[in-house]
């Protein structure tokens, strides 16, 4: 597969994935060299199926449609793309999502097997994936440090539909399109910030996962991500209560005052999400059902 060229770096007025940087710290080792982070990736690989194979770019528009033009080429289910940097990544909803070097820029063919109308469980299934691997890295700095394993990292939450946060900050998001009669999983997450990460945007703060980890970098945190995404997903072939039950523990929204942004503002509390993954949303007109959109938690609006 011939690599892109690198592209012009981002100019205007840079649109961030959150707030501020935490402060510049550059991409080292592994993370600088797509052959060299490949092997990284690729020894460490717990998978069945994601990262089998893996194609690893210095430079990208979007690893999105890297993965969408080889899922409509007939790629196997797993087949995953990462980029150092990319220069015109894409969020949810229309956004930009800035990708400059030091962080996690990857995209996964799937072929799921379950019906359509449960694909919006891949994005609650994939950020939660993320928030498992964002937390065993938070988790590793602090038993580094004080020489002892602790729980779970209650700071690490999920936020419909497929935001990721530390400490309230958006560290990762996660954007699914379909191609055809496949889908393409996006995963960014911000592990380390760096001069071009950008200023604010958005109702939620840019976290970063280097503020809890110094030592983070794609090639440890990407084989965490493609194997905790991977269990998840592979479950929705089967009954997805245990990734509900899940999604239920971890989230920032259920029982929240929110506000759902989109062509039909809706206010209300989060009551729930379905089996289909929609946000149910008690309003003074009753229950309304979600399936698109983004949510304002009260304390943002
Ligand atoms: C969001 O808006 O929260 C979703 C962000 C998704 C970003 C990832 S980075 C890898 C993949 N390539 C893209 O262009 N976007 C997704």
């Amino acid at each position: 597969m011939d690599r892109p060229d690198p592209m012009k770096p981002l100019g205007g007025r840079e649109r961030p994935n959150g707030g501020e940087p935490a402060g510049a710290i550059e991409a080292s080792g592994a993370d600088q060299d797509p052959g060299v982070l490949t092997r990284a990736i690729s020894a460490q690989l717990r998978t069945a199926r994601f990262g089998r194979p893996l194609h690893v770019y210095a430079s990208a528009g979007s690893t999105n449609d890297l993965a969408r033009e080889l899922a409509a080429a007939g790629a196997g289910e797993g087949t995953a793309v990462i980029a150092l940097e990319q220069v015109e990544g894409r969020g949810r909803l229309g956004r930009r999502w800035i990708s400059p070097p030091g962080g996690l820029y990857l995209s996964v063919v799937l072929r799921p097997t379950f019906p359509r109308r449960r694909w919006p469980l891949i994005g609650l299934a994939c950020a939660l994936g993320a928030a498992a691997a964002v937390e065993a890295h938070t988790r590793q700095s602090r038993e580094a440090g004080r020489g002892r394993p602790e729980g779970r990292d209650a700071s690490v939450r999920v936020k419909w539909p497929n935001d990721v946060l530390l400490g309230g900050g958006k560290v990762g998001g996660i954007l699914v399109e379909v191609v055809g009669d496949a889908a393409v999983c996006g995963i960014g997450l911000n592990l380390t910030a760096s001069p071009r990460s950008g200023t604010r945007s958005g109702p939620s703060e840019a976290a970063y996962l280097a503020t809890r980890n110094p030592a983070v970098s794609v090639a440890a945190v990407a084989p965490d991500v493609l194997f905790e995404c991977e269990r998840r997903y592979l479950a929705l072939e089967g009954d997805p209560g245990a990734m509900l039950a899940e999604w239920r523990a971890r989230t920032a929204t259920l029982g929240r005052s929110v506000r759902v942004t989109g062509a039909e503002p809706i206010e209300g509390i989060a009551e729930d999400i379905d089996a289909d993954g929609a946000l149910l949303v008690r309003t003074a007109a009753g229950i309304r059902r979600v399936l698109a959109g983004d949510v304002v938690i009260a304390r943002w609006y």
